[in-house]
């Protein structure tokens, strides 16, 4: 059992007010909030060791390369990765998936196929449209179904010998389904596909083995685990990192670098060019520390709680509708029948209410179910059963407003 109080202690900004009213902050799925140990991370960096790193002789140099380096390997060792250099560190899910889609450009051949999701966010799709038109390939969509859930029985239809990549999401940030990403990999794999599996709004619920889901490439950022923005992970199997060409040029990821020709580092140094987010990666070394002292099992237990609890209360009002009912993280979609989910999330903010609505970067979803968009209120462990009564008293208000 989590001590709630202790927890929401840890996070300093659950204590201030918005519109004079106390924060209560359900846009987890947006981003997370910061503990202390991590502001404390990044204040210290900036206070004691700031300093670029791989390149100094000095002290401070040395002290700022060990600690990102030992970030790496935190990292490696919660995604249960090989090798620590299978750990590409980069801005986030968006450059991740970039990296990967931009490689495969010059690799894809007029013909082959490539497999995402209906449930993807506009970053798990646009990049891959954008390397098709590139490579002459051809992208084909997993339908979904009313409940939010993959006809996974139509993707195994749609596999062949032309299918060389499927991309899926681990959650879908705008339902909260969990995909059945074991047996996406497994089925892609018969077909000798590679599989690219965007973790951004898993990894602040589960805690996925990449060695044991044998995925070829698993992504996710920093900020929607407790971390900071503007860093996050590209995880890679070590061949078919080095098979693919580096994303951008610059320094850091040479070995030797004339007029006439360059070479590229090893990894992970060859995806990593430039001066990094040297402290947003130690910062998500501090975050990983950080959810798995709480423990993911925690964490499961008491989200379903909050989930169950909330999902009751909201269908309890009249003409409201939740979006995605197959199994999901904390997360619930809905619209009250003839109000804007605008609206809503307006009168939510004025009551303190952090939500969001609109397509949330999801518009084929939200085209499937011939709606402009949802309330999404996404909840995590720092929330409690007391902020969602809040929560539904505040939806009841504004619908007896709006309507
Ligand atoms: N992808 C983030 C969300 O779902 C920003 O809100």
């Amino acid at each position: 059992m989590l001590d709630i109080n202790k927890i929401r202690a840890d996070f300093p900004i659950l204590e201030r007010k918005v519109h004079g009213k106390p924060l209560i902050y359900f846009d987890n799925g947006a981003t997370s909030q910061t503990p202390t140990a991590v502001i404390d991370t990044i204040v210290d960096y900036y206070t004691n060791y700031n300093a670029n790193i791989h390149r100094g002789v000095h002290t401070l140099s040395q002290e700022a390369t060990d600690k990102y380096e030992e970030a790496r390997i935190k990292i490696q060792k919660h995604f249960n990765a090989k090798h620590s250099y299978e750990i590409i560190l980069t801005s986030g899910t968006t450059e991740s998936i970039n990296v990967i889609a931009s490689g495969f450009s010059v690799i894809l051949k007029e013909g082959d196929e490539v497999i995402v999701s209906a449930l993807e966010h506009h970053s798990n799709i646009v990049p891959w449209q954008m390397m098709c038109e590139k490579a002459g390939a051809t992208l084909r969509v997993i339908p979904m179904d009313e409940d939010g859930s993959l006809r996974i029985d139509l993707f195994e239809e749609m596999l062949n010998v032309n299918t060389k990549l499927v991309f899926c999401n681990h959650v879908s940030n705008a339902l909260g389904t969990i995909n059945p990403i074991e047996k996406i990999i497994k089925s892609a794999h018969k077909f000798g596909a590679y599989v690219l599996i965007d973790g951004a709004q898993a990894c602040p619920h589960i805690k996925p083995d990449v060695q044991q889901l044998d995925v070829d490439f698993y992504v996710t950022s920093a900020h929607k685990m407790c971390g900071p923005t503007g860093v996050g992970m590209l995880y890679g199997k070590q061949e078919l990192l080095e098979m693919l060409p580096p994303y951008q040029g610059g320094g850091e990821m040479i070995d030797t670098v004339t007029f006439e020709k360059t070479t590229y580092a090893g990894l992970p140094h060859k995806f990593e060019a430039g001066t990094p987010n040297i402290c947003g990666g130690i910062a998500f070394g501090a975050a990983v520390d950080y959810m798995n002292a709480i423990g993911f099992d925690n964490i499961q237990e008491r989200e379903h709680q909050l989930l169950d609890y909330a999902t009751k209360k909201l269908l309890e009002i009249d003409g409201l509708k939740i979006y995605g009912t197959s199994t999901k993280t904390s997360v619930i979609s809905f619209n009250i029948d003839g109000i804007h989910p605008y609206d809503i999330g307006s009168i939510l903010d004025k009551l303190g209410i952090a939500v969001r609505t609109g397509h949330h970067c999801a518009q084929p979803i939200m085209d499937f179910y011939k709606i402009p968009g949802t309330v999404r209120a996404s909840l995590s462990f720092y929330n409690t059963e007391d902020e969602i009564d809040t929560m539904i008293e505040a939806v009841k208000k504004a619908k007896m407003m709006l309507s």
